[in-house]
């Protein structure tokens, strides 16, 4: 994975959104599937085409202005698809970490793991838990992986742990679930969904609370910096209010 220079980011990232710390962009990246079957191959070739995509479109966030980012790869609700499926998911996962962790390492990239790890199988855990553990001081992009991951069990159990503090305040409740979830819990710039469907599927729930959403009918194999690029733009279109005034009306 090469990743491009600081240099090269000062001079081409020209995005009003592209400041400081930069922007979370989180994935929900759909359509292996679909992808496969409309070329006659089986499922599992989906899967590992959506991971050349997640290659590249890594190796280009830092220069588009990104500092996270949050990617898909499997959510809880994974769980209900044939076991071969998610098994060959699983398998693609642990191939990613063994063979991009030293590339994370050089480029500057922060792996985390968010989700449950209790039903993964123990070599991918360990797996995960090295990948952290060696690039824990990487500065460019804090890139999140959400594997087994459900927001709305993230969110359950960290009301669970303060069902009796009656005075959390929100930022407390936000500290607390970044602490369930792993990896941190920030607040989503830009929420982008590949594959036609347009919902959320339990996806970072709590942290989209003010994010834009941009879908797209590509599936995620045929996603690319391009495009990510101009979901950026799209996103730079827009006025975030946060429920406040638009600046022309507010003066
Ligand atoms: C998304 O692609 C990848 C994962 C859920 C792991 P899908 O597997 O959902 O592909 P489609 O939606 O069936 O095309
Ligand atoms: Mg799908």
């Amino acid at each position: 994975m090469q990743l491009l220079t600081t240099q090269h980011l000062s001079t081409t990232t020209k995005t009003p959104l592209a400041r400081d710390p930069g922007l979370h962009v989180a994935i929900i990246s759909d359509g292996n599937g679909r992808w496969a079957t409309s070329r006659g191959l089986p499922r599992s070739a989906g899967h590992r085409a959506g991971a050349e995509s997640a290659r590249r479109i890594i190796e280009a966030a830092p220069r588009l202005g990104i500092h996270t980012l949050t990617l898909f790869a499997l959510s809880s609700a994974n769980w209900k698809r044939p076991a071969a499926e998610v098994t060959a998911i699983l398998r693609l996962l642990h191939e990613y970490l063994l063979i991009e962790t030293s590339h994370c390492v050089e480029e500057g990239v922060r792996l985390s793991v968010i989700g449950r790890r209790d039903r993964l199988p123990a070599t991918l855990r360990q797996a995960i838990a090295d990948s952290e553990a060696a690039t824990a001081n990487g500065t460019r992009l804090h890139l999140r992986l959400a594997i087994d991951y459900s927001a709305r069990e993230a969110i359950y159990h960290a009301a669970c742990r303060f069902y009796k503090v009656t005075e959390l305040s929100p930022e407390s409740f936000s500290n607390v679930l970044a602490e369930v979830l792993r990896g941190g819990s920030t607040e989503v710039d830009l929420l982008i969904r590949t594959g036609g469907e347009q919902r959320l599927s339990d996806f970072l729930l709590w942290e989209c609370a003010f994010a834009e959403f941009v879908f797209l009918p590509k599936r995620w194999p045929d996603f690319g910096a391009a495009d990510l690029a101009s979901a950026i733009e799209e996103f730079g279109r827009r006025e975030r209010t946060r429920g406040a005034l638009p600046d022309a009306i507010a003066g």
